[in-house]
């Protein structure tokens, strides 16, 4: 059905949710709605998009495109902690069911 993201800044504060549109990275999303997460290489390499992932981890596609070439911490469930903006994005699967999903990432920065 849908997949609400919502951002907090680094102190853990909600600044923004939006519903979720395909194929558009993590970052380039939050671009659209106003909400700046600093890219630099654009490329999974120099973890200046990261935002830690709060809850949804299960529901996020860390490369869409490729592996990240940084290392991303894992959980116990093995579902990163981190998420490289620039590269990542929502797995389609769930923007296609009949649930309404949430994720929530906070900037470090
Ligand atoms: S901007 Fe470098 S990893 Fe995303």
């Amino acid at each position: 059905m849908t997949v609400i993201v919502k951002i907090n800044d680094a102190t853990g504060t909600l600044i923004w949710e939006f519903n979720w549109e395909d194929n558009i990275s993590l970052a380039k999303m939050a671009k659209k709605n106003n909400i700046e997460i600093p890219v630099s290489c654009g490329m999974w390499a120099c973890y200046a998009c990261a935002c830690k992932i709060i809850s949804g981890a299960e529901f996020i596609d860390i490369g869409k495109i490729s592996v990240p070439l940084v290392d991303l911490s894992l959980d116990e469930k093995w579902n990163y902690q981190d998420v490289l903006t620039c590269v990542g994005w929502i797995k389609s699967d769930f923007l296609k069911d009949q649930w309404v999903h949430e994720i929530v990432i906070q900037k470090m920065m």
